[in-house]
């Protein structure tokens, strides 16, 4: 079987004809190249892509449809294949550009295929223009990019609401003088923190329908010790708390059960004001996490049905554990303690925290200008 096209429209029906319609008939742009790496066949998609004329590249190297900064390794990568030549698609995973006659570029996917003919080694190439795949790409990237700032944008308004929800509840605060209608207000504030935190979190990673569970439950834990600390109490925190991904619909709950937890902690079991609060949370298996707080004070008594309980703290915990879908285990004495198990419903990996995000206005300290 000759191989040689005989130039378009030159008449005779010869095999080498044959081959040219074949070709010319390839809904892609296809192209014969030798051993030598020279170009022996081009179709008129093809000649259309690139910008030539069929006697214009027959004969020429292929390198000339490769741009110049990758035209120095192309050979030997054509040996390469010439030597193991197998069907193939090129470049998988990486972007190729073929180079027009006028200099132009334009981006293309490549399949190989080796073809034997009149005792020869030939590959063809079937050549795919992606320019329009690219743009599609490129906007959906641009939607998508412009989403998640949309989302970051919200998580942080959320955050700011809530710390003006806070700031308006400590002014109030501020204007109550009975100890115990004041305690409530500021615990209602400690709940409003413990949501906004999630949102300040959220913001700043790069997950945003995710969190660090274990970095949450442990700042968490430490600025209610520490808002609480400044009562002059001296109780120690120990957090174990592992890296899980937790999305929103659960981290708020399991901020809100922790909050209720270390703050029935910090108000009831220590009254010589001394003591520990241990925090943990970590994987339990089955796609489930169990949150556990403990503390080494007075216990929280018989006396108290905690399942009963009519103190807002608990029953809220009750409540939170139904949402939740988990269950509410005390744990053995001395002192208090309680193990919260729940579904994980987040299975995604963690990313690390945006490097750019949240600056200036995401530390915990905010909290304190509230109090
Ligand atoms: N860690 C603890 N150590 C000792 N006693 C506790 C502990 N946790 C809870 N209690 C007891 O259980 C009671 C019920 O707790 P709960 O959180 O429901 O109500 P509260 O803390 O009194 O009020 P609220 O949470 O609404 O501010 C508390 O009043 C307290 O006597
Ligand atoms: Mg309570």
């Amino acid at each position: 079987m000759p191989i040689e096209g005989n130039g378009p429209g030159d008449g005779a029906v010869g095999s080498g004809d044959l081959l040219r319609h074949v070709f010319d008939a390839a809904p892609s742009a296809m192209l014969l190249v030798d051993r030598g790496g020279s170009i022996r066949l081009a179709n008129r998609h093809c000649l259309d892509l690139f910008g030539y004329l069929h006697e214009q590249l027959v004969g020429e190297p292929v390198e000339v449809l490769v741009p110049e900064r990758f035209r120095e390794r192309h050979p030997e990568r054509r040996d390469g294949y010439f030597g193991m030549p197998a069907v193939r698609a090129m470049g998988a995973g990486r972007d190729l550009y073929g180079r027009r006659r006028d200099g132009s570029e334009v981006p293309i996917e490549i399949g190989l295929n080796p073809l034997h003919a009149t005792g020869e080694l030939f590959v063809v190439a079937s050549i795919i223009d992606i320019t329009q795949r690219k743009i599609g790409e490129d906007r959906l990237r641009a939607s998508l990019a412009e989403k998640e700032t949309l989302l970051r944008e919200i998580h942080h308004r959320v955050k700011n609401n809530m710390q003006v929800v806070s700031s308006m509840l400590n002014l109030q605060t501020n204007t109550i003088d009975e100890p115990r209608y004041r305690a409530m207000f500021e615990e209602c504030q400690a709940r409003v923190h413990a949501m906004a935190m999630i949102h300040e979190k959220l913001y700043a990673s790069d997950n945003l329908a995710a969190l660090d569970g274990g970095d949450y439950v442990a700042d968490l834990a430490r600025m209610l010790v520490r808002s609480y600390a400044r009562r002059a109490s001296q109780v120690d925190l120990q957090v174990d708390a592992e890296a899980l991904g937790l999305d929103i619909q659960t981290a708020i709950p399991i901020g809100l059960i922790l909050n209720e937890f270390v703050t029935n902690a910090l108000k009831h079991a220590f009254p010589a004001g001394r003591g520990m609060i241990r925090v943990g949370l970590h994987d339990v298996g089955d796609d489930r996490a169990a949150l556990e707080v403990r503390d080494d004070g007075a216990g929280i008594g018989d006396a108290i049905d905690y399942e009963q309980s009519r103190g807002l703290g608990l029953r809220l915990v009750r409540g939170l554990v139904r949402q939740l879908d988990g269950t509410l285990h005390r744990l053995p004495g001395p002192g208090t303690g309680f193990r919260v198990e729940f579904v994980r419903r987040f299975r995604g990996e963690l990313v690390g925290a945006a490097p750019d995000a949240g600056q200036g206005d995401r530390n915990e300290d905010d909290h304190k200008e509230v109090r």
